[in-house]
């Protein structure tokens, strides 16, 4: 069955009544079903559900959808999974993901790695001389709280999880494949040996892999299982089922580095919280949680590792859509540390002091600076205007007054260096500086097809092309402006364009594409007939050229931006802390450019 079909067909077959009525108590009123609103708080019933129509409507917080919407709002599930839950509970068969090739058997999987997680819990040794446990009590951890977590241990023989599994008819291939062994010379061995562990377990509540960590001083000190079909860390969280709930209810998430600061803030009382996997905080990482709160406080160690990942994490979780803030712990290497120490509501009011990303940065920015010397100051303000540069006009001005009477210099000339040129005539310093490190880059990137007008740089490229053909007081500041063309056939057309221009009458401005078509190729000139005809600047040519520059400069950026990614997964991947640290704050910026490049342009 094809899948539209498949989503329509089951629309049909559930009725949207019986699944919002199982969440919410609903009353026949006229035609619709009424109840109490489950998406804002409410005392008089404003949410309706139509039966006829399959679809429910807040008059009160105007939220509204299908049955699928419905269920992804309200259990907090991607469209995918909606539909997974709804036809699972319904009976209703799933059409196949891939036509070809055998569908996994997830099933399958996540029963085997319940297996595991339950032989290891099994092996904790509660019978009295068992290393787990011992290890899990040195840590502080109640029997309360080991349960909830489902931890355990694997013992050090290196085949008691083998051989049980065997024992219980999984295949060899699954238990390699889901990266709990691996073939060795003498055949099968268990790839956690002697290690507490921590199944991992994801917000459908499977258990999709394991984290295993040495009770002694072995490297590497925390293993995970292998990546698997089931398991890709990237798109994981660790705790996120626990703590679900509570990120949506209290519209705020905790991240946080380790296994262990989960389970002890969980078990001093805080539950909104969750790890990354032991890599740096992913993209989709960060869009799940967003799902739960856009609130999201990175609480990393104090270390300079820490630091980096809260920089890095700061641009992700923007760019998921959440709003990031760091709270920095003051006592104990770690969340963990801090929390058995103080307790509770220490913890607390540190995460309510958490910082927004520009405080966190600008706090940075004066490390290792005397603010009382003149020189040092100046030094300070030099190394703020890029991260004043990248807040919104708004958040500028809140700052700029309050770094004034920090620091002792003017408002004013804070936010004379923040606003250098007249903005239009010059590109801000910052835009400068990364074209420059761009330029170094273009040379071998210098066009792609001879007469590419179709890629959105190409048609950039051609909107201004024609903007100065109108105007040809144009060509003088795309010089002024620093703008460079890409492609080899708009640079033809411009050079073509500086020389009739050369010869143009006084008071001429005008160029025709018949002036310049005499300089280019056959396609090449249907190319430009093509773009040229298609472009309609308006009466507005200043405001024409505004739109076009912000949009070859957000262009620029999203390239830059492409290439610090790269530029930080080989950093990541080599340990270099202090490049991760500088190609993480110039992510930031980049960012910060493109998005007030495209608020500028949205707005105007
Ligand atoms: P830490 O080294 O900060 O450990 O690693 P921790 O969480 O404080 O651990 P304890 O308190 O000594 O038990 C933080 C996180 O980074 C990942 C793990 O997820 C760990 O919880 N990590 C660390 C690894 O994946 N592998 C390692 O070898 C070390
Ligand atoms: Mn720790």
């Amino acid at each position: 069955m094809a899948w539209d079909n498949f989503i329509d067909d089951l629309k049909l077959q559930i009725d949207i009544v019986d699944v919002v009525g199982r969440e919410v108590k609903l009353k026949k009123s006229g035609s619709n079903y009424m109840g109490l609103c489950p998406f804002h708080s409410e005392k008089t019933p404003s949410f309706s559900v139509n039966e006829e129509k399959q679809f429910y409507h807040c008059f009160g917080c105007g939220e509204h959808g299908d049955v699928i919407k419905f269920v992804q709002n309200h259990y907090k599930l991607s469209f995918m999974e909606a539909v997974e839950k709804l036809a699972g509970e319904y009976g209703i068969k799933m059409p196949e993901r891939r036509s070809n090739g055998p569908r996994i058997d997830y099933d399958k999987y996540y029963e085997i790695n319940a297996k595991a997680a339950r032989f290891f819990y099994n092996s904790l040794g509660r019978g009295g001389g068992g290393k787990g446990l011992a290890y899990f009590r040195s840590r502080g951890l109640s029997n309360e709280t080991i349960t909830k977590f489902g931890l355990g241990y694997a013992p050090a023989s290196g085949y008691d999880l083998s051989r049980y599994l065997l024992s219980e008819g999984v295949a060899e291939d699954d238990l390699i494949k889901l990266g709990l062994a691996n073939m060795g010379k003498n055949g099968l061995y268990d790839r956690f040996r002697d290690r507490v562990m921590f199944p991992i377990i994801s917000t459908q509540d499977k258990v999709i892999g394991f984290g295993g960590r040495a009770i002694g001083d072995f490297k590497p000190k925390y293993l995970n299982s292998a990546e698997s079909e089931i398991f890709l860390k990237k798109n994981n969280l660790f705790g996120l089922n626990f703590a679900k709930r509570e990120i949506s209810d209290e519209d705020r998430a905790i991240i946080v580095e380790g296994y262990m600061d989960v389970i002890s803030l969980y078990q001093a009382g805080i539950h909104n919280v969750t790890a990354s996997l032991g890599t740096a905080l992913t993209d989709n990482q960060a869009r799940l949680l967003c799902r739960y709160s856009k609130n999201i406080v990175l609480s990393y160690d104090s270390d300079q590792a820490g630091i980096n990942a809260a920089l890095r994490g700061i641009s992700v979780v923007s760019g998921a859509g959440g709003k990031p803030r760091i709270m920095t712990v003051t006592d104990g290497k770690d969340p963990d540390e801090f929390v058995k120490k103080h307790g509770r509501e220490a913890f607390l009011r540190l995460a309510d002091n958490a910082v927004p990303a520009a405080d966190f940065r600008l706090k940075l920015a004066a490390e290792g600076l005397d603010l009382s010397d003149d020189m040092q100051k100046l030094e300070y303000v030099e190394r703020i205007v890029p991260i004043l540069r990248s807040l919104g006009p708004v958040e500028q001005d809140i700052y700029i007054r309050r770094l004034s009477s920090e620091i002792g210099v003017s408002e004013n000339a804070i936010a004379m260096a923040v606003r250098t040129e007249e903005p239009g005539r010059r590109m801000p310093q910052s835009a400068r500086m990364n074209r420059r490190e761009l330029h170094g880059r273009r040379a071998g990137q210098q066009t792609r097809g001879q007469t590419d007008t179709d890629s959105i740089s190409g048609r950039i490229e051609m909107s201004l092309l024609v903007l100065a053909m109108n105007n040809t007081r144009y060509l003088r500041r795309f010089t002024e402006d620093g703008i460079e063309f890409r492609s080899a056939l708009a640079n033809k057309i411009m050079s073509a364009m500086n020389s009739v221009d050369n010869d143009l009458p006084a008071g001429v401005h005008r160029i025709e594409t018949e002036d310049i078509a005499a300089a280019l190729e056959p396609d090449e000139e249907r190319a430009f007939r093509g773009a040229a005809d298609s472009i309609q600047i308006g009466p507005d040519d200043e405001a024409f050229y505004r739109e076009a520059k912000n949009g070859y400069l957000i262009n620029i950026y999203r390239d830059r931006r492409a290439e610090i990614l790269n530029e930080l997964a080989v950093a990541e991947n080599m340990g270099r802390a202090d490049e991760i640290e500088k190609l993480a704050g110039s992510l930031i910026e980049v960012d910060g450019l493109i998005n007030s490049l495209t608020e500028e342009s949205n707005a105007g």
